[in-house]
């Protein structure tokens, strides 16, 4: 999943359409792909982590239209909207990209051009059915019983137009062989075999423009045709870093290590986006992280069921660092998976209320009532129990590494176990405890809770910042190539409990 060569690491999640607020499906992307970016800085890596919004094509359009608003005016304050929402969820991006920003549209204008020069541009008349929700065309045979969009429930329209075609069933057997390969790796396996069977069935040329879309960017070299919204969209990876504008940067960051992306868009940024980057002489992405679809209490998150939830509900129940938790703790990885807040609720108050919270007061407690304040832990506190440690730690990395963060989480809560277990088995309350003893449990749990401040931080920033307050440490100002692995090692540094302890979670 990383480049070998460099030590950049450019993270992406889709830009999402404007129109719809942030639901916890948008979050839940924005949020998984912030977990990384932080985790690879933590790493000593330049991480690029890009984030933005899509704000052209017909159903823009035609919500603006609804709104009473002009597009421009629409997109710009609803773009807003998506921005504040990501930093109340404490999301780290680097940049965040409009599509109606200039930088965006002089990019599209180029790859483009780029594109009209290669072998793979012509002009031929389309004739299909649109979905508006989808901004994608479909065949009959892609429709339901109803001949509705089968995402949307909703009728499509008959389209009948001239537009410029890109010869996307030329990159069948070279995408086929990169992606079989994992030159352009695409997890989790279930997916990657969903667009192998795709790839196997042959693919058909696609439009890029549209005739009768009067919002969106007019192509280069037929200025009555509007690009199509999806290759308008797709175009915001390079965008961003600089595509034309910026050479320096943008070939310090690209191809990009990671995008992130929901299931409904896979086969846009799966086969269409790789094609059309070999298309102008651009590396394909390296890899492609497809997760599956939130429910809630067992059904399809719709406008039409009222049952969307939004990211600022969950941070009035859970806190931001809550929220976080129980977004990565849920992500639907191979399958769907259900939301229901009572579930939320138990998780909540079972991991971190009970569980780090709990773990975290007990400590300090037992700590401040004997008075230790100076914390040297070393090789001789329970080595058994440390091996446990350390493994849990592997189990973290290893779960990083295929986006597991439902795994990564139980590393870190069975490291929260092992001070349960020690504290049953030595009773460090009681008054028969020696106190090289005690020494050694204080010492053990302190440099656990470090440990822990460090697995958490990805997840739960101010969490992380909170508990390592109260120990004396930095908050990750200063952080070489390398430097998490000897973080991440027994002992790697004395703390001292400088203030007073407070409830993590309320
Ligand atoms: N604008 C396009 C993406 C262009 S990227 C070049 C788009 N936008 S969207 O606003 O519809 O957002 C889509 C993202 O939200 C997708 O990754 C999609 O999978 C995700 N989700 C939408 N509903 C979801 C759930 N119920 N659960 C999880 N993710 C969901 O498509």
């Amino acid at each position: 999943m990383e480049k070998t060569s460099s030590n950049t690491f450019f993270i992406t999640t889709p830009i999402y359409y404007v129109n719809d607020k942030p639901h916890i499906g948008s979050a839940l992307t924005t949020v998984t792909a912030d977990f990384l970016a932080r985790f690879y800085r933590l790493d000593g890596k330049k991480v690029f982590f890009a984030v933005g919004t899509d704000e052209h094509g017909s159903k823009i359009a035609q919500a603006a239209a609804l709104a009473g608003k002009t597009p421009e005016d629409f997109v710009k304050i609803l773009s807003l909207n998506f921005k504040q929402n990501w930093q109340n969820l404490n999301i780290s991006f680097d940049d965040f990209i409009r599509t109606e920003e200039d930088r965006h549209k002089k990019a599209v204008i180029l790859f483009l051009s780029k594109l009209k020069d290669s072998e793979y541009i012509y002009k031929g008349s389309y004739r299909g059915f649109y979905c508006n929700g989808c901004e994608s065309f479909y065949e009959k045979t892609d429709l339901d019983e109803n001949g509705n969009c089968k995402i949307h429930r909703q009728p499509v329209k008959l389209i009948e137009e001239e537009n410029w075609f890109f010869a996307l069933s030329r990159f069948s057997d070279i995408l086929k062989e990169k992606i079989a390969s994992n030159q352009i790796y695409i997890f989790p396996e279930n997916r990657k075999n969903e667009i192998l069977s795709f790839l196997n069935q042959g693919l058909k040329d696609v439009s890029i423009s549209r005739q009768s879309v009067f919002w969106g960017i007019p192509l280069p070299f037929d200025q009555n045709q509007i690009t199509y919204v999806w290759i308008d969209a797709l175009i915001n990876y390079i965008s961003i870093i600089g595509f034309g504008q910026n050479e320096e940067m943008f070939y310090q960051f690209w191809p990009a290590n990671l995008h992130l992306l929901g299931k409904d868009i896979a086969r846009f940024h799966c086969i269409i986006w790789p094609a059309l980057l070999l298309a102008v002489g651009l590396k394909p992405p390296q890899a492609l992280f497809v997760h599956s679809f939130f429910t809630v209490e067992g059904k399809k998150m719709s406008k039409s069921l009222s049952n969307i939830i939004s990211p600022s509900e969950l941070i009035d129940k859970f806190g931001v660092d809550g929220t976080r938790y129980l977004l990565l703790k849920s992500l639907p990885r191979e399958n769907d998976s259900d939301i229901q807040m009572k579930k939320l609720e138990d998780t909540y108050n079972a991991d971190l209320k009970f569980g780090l919270g709990n773990l975290f007061s007990r400590v300090l407690t037992v700590a401040l009532k004997h008075n230790i304040k100076n914390i040297n832990p070393s090789k001789e506190d329970f080595p058994d129990l440390q091996k446990q440690v350390i493994q849990n730690i592997n189990n973290y990395f290893e779960a990083i590494k295929t986006i597991d963060t439902e795994k990564a989480i139980s590393a870190i809560l069975h490291n929260i176990t092992l001070v349960d277990i020690l504290f049953d088995r030595e009773k460090p309350w009681s008054l028969k405890i020696d106190e090289p003893k005690l020494k050694n449990i204080i010492n053990f749990s302190i440099e656990n809770l470090r440990l822990l401040s460090i697995l958490i931080f990805p997840l739960m920033p101010e969490t992380s910042f909170k508990i390592r307050k109260v120990l004396g440490l930095d908050t990750f100002e200063k952080l070489p190539t390398g430097a998490l692995e000897k973080r991440l090692s027994w002992g790697y540094e004395k703390m001292t409990i400088t203030s007073e302890i407070k409830h993590l979670f309320e």
